[in-house]
């Protein structure tokens, strides 16, 4: 691949497709010829010339002169095959897509190697903050305890207009629907799926530690009310969305769940759409990252960045990873490297307590009932909320008390 003018082709020209072809065509340093661009409806009306466009994944996949293939398409299993094709094909791969690399990634990291080509994915998780490259490489020998994120801007822009503006949950959603910062179907957002995927990626880059997104809890905002951001508040905390992973002897605690956090919280001042990183290590102590999380032109920032890595021949190392399989010689599965095994401290809001049947309540601190609010502060065994995980009967709203 020559540094002058590279030949990449792109498969989306959707929010983020749109925005790489931006970035890219403003980029004074990169030089690239966009091949082609393939996308799928035939009749959308498009920004650029149909000349650039074909409705055909293999009038690209079976070219020989490509250097980069990227892919920033909305279809799980199609944007798995597009990726995996590229690879067998021996062409180097950007990714966007956080849904399909968390859930495919046993099989893109054995595909990296057996094909020597490099997937990068800067743009999945955290949009235009560097947190992957920064965990490969900055924290590539440090010890790092934990990693914990507002990986969501969908969610931290609710939860801060429902606080900011003392609104409550449907009203604030459905404003940030009309105004574009959350989708008609706003279920993988605010469930915690999308903070979920980006979890699992970040999981993988700071501790080698690869997990299937079903293997993990993630409990969302969308039954939240404004009753709970007046609690919190109450108290001087705020309530954020926060996907975490942390090293607990030679286990890891993983998952999202929204969570109480104090004014001294560097993740206490992210607010509306950005993100937020916050990484702590042995020797570096606390270092917290910022930026815009998601959009057009932040994530084409990020996908032209790891565009132009692949000019330097920059693949993931897996070094970590590597680490792992090598430490638990081939037993690498979820039970021995994910810790559920533990009580935590939660807020439940409930209307009937039938409601909380499923959870294995061991120690109420502290209870309020009245005939509007009710909830409970109690330790819970973490196993059992995963009997909330992606349920949409459940109207409980849990919330981790740190
Ligand atoms: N939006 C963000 O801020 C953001 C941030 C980080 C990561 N991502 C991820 O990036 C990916 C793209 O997101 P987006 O927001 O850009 O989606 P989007 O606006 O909905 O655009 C999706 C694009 O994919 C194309 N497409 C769908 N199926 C296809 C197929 N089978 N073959 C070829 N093209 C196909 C669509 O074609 P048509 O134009 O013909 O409909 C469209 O251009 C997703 O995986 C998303 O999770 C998004």
């Amino acid at each position: 691949m020559s540094n002058d003018k590279i030949s990449v082709a792109l498969f989306g020209f959707g929010c983020v497709g749109q925005g790489l072809y931006d970035v890219l065509n403003h980029s004074e340093v990169l030089q690239a010829n966009i091949a082609k661009i393939c996308v799928k409806d035939r009749n959308k009306e498009r920004k650029i010339g149909a000349e650039n466009f074909t409705f055909e994944k293999n009038d690209i996949l079976n070219r020989k002169d490509l250097d980069v293939v990227v892919e920033m398409i909305n279809d799980t299993k199609e944007a798995f095959e597009i990726v995996s094709t590229a690879m067998k094909n021996g062409i180097n791969v950007v990714s966007a897509s956080k849904k399909m690399l968390a859930e495919y990634f046993e099989e893109l990291y054995k595909l990296q190697e057996e094909n020597k080509v490099a997937l990068i994915y800067e743009g999945s998780a955290g949009g235009s903050i560097p947190i992957i490259r920064t965990l490969e490489e900055y924290y590539d020998n440090e010890l790092l305890s934990s990693i914990r994120g507002i990986l969501n801007g969908t969610t931290n822009y609710i939860l801060t207009r429902m606080e900011l503006e003392s609104k409550d949950y449907g009203d604030v959603l459905k404003d940030a629907q009309e105004s574009g910062f959350a989708e008609i179907d706003p279920w993988l957002d605010v469930a915690g799926f999308d903070t979920l995927y980006k979890t699992c990626l970040l999981a993988v880059h700071a501790f080698g530690v690869v997990l299937k997104p079903d293997q993990v809890l993630n409990l969302g905002i969308q039954n939240i009310s404004f009753d709970d951001i007046r609690y919190a508040r109450e108290k001087g905390l705020r309530i954020k969305l926060i996907g975490s992973a942390a090293k607990q002897g030679d286990k890891y605690r993983v998952f999202v769940m929204p969570r109480f956090v104090n004014k001294e919280d560097e993740l206490y001042k992210i607010l509306y759409e950005y993100n937020g990183v916050e990484v702590e290590g042995a020797f570096s102590c606390k270092q917290t990252f910022t930026g815009k999380g998601a959009g057009s032109h932040p994530t084409g920032s990020a996908v032209l960045s790891d565009i132009s890595a692949l000019t330097y021949r920059y693949k993931y190392a897996y070094k970590k990873l590597k680490k792992q399989r090598a430490r638990l010689n081939g037993n690498y599965n979820a039970e021995n490297l994910l810790d559920t095994d533990f009580a935590i401290k939660v807020y439940i809001r409930y209307t009937d307590k039938k409601e909380l049947d499923a959870l294995d309540i061991r120690n109420v601190v502290e209870e309020y009932r009245s005939p509007g609010v009710n909830f409970i502060i109690a330790e819970v065994g973490f196993k059992s909320l995963y009997a909330l995980k992606g349920n949409r009967e459940s109207k409980v709203f849990v919330c981790a008390v740190e």
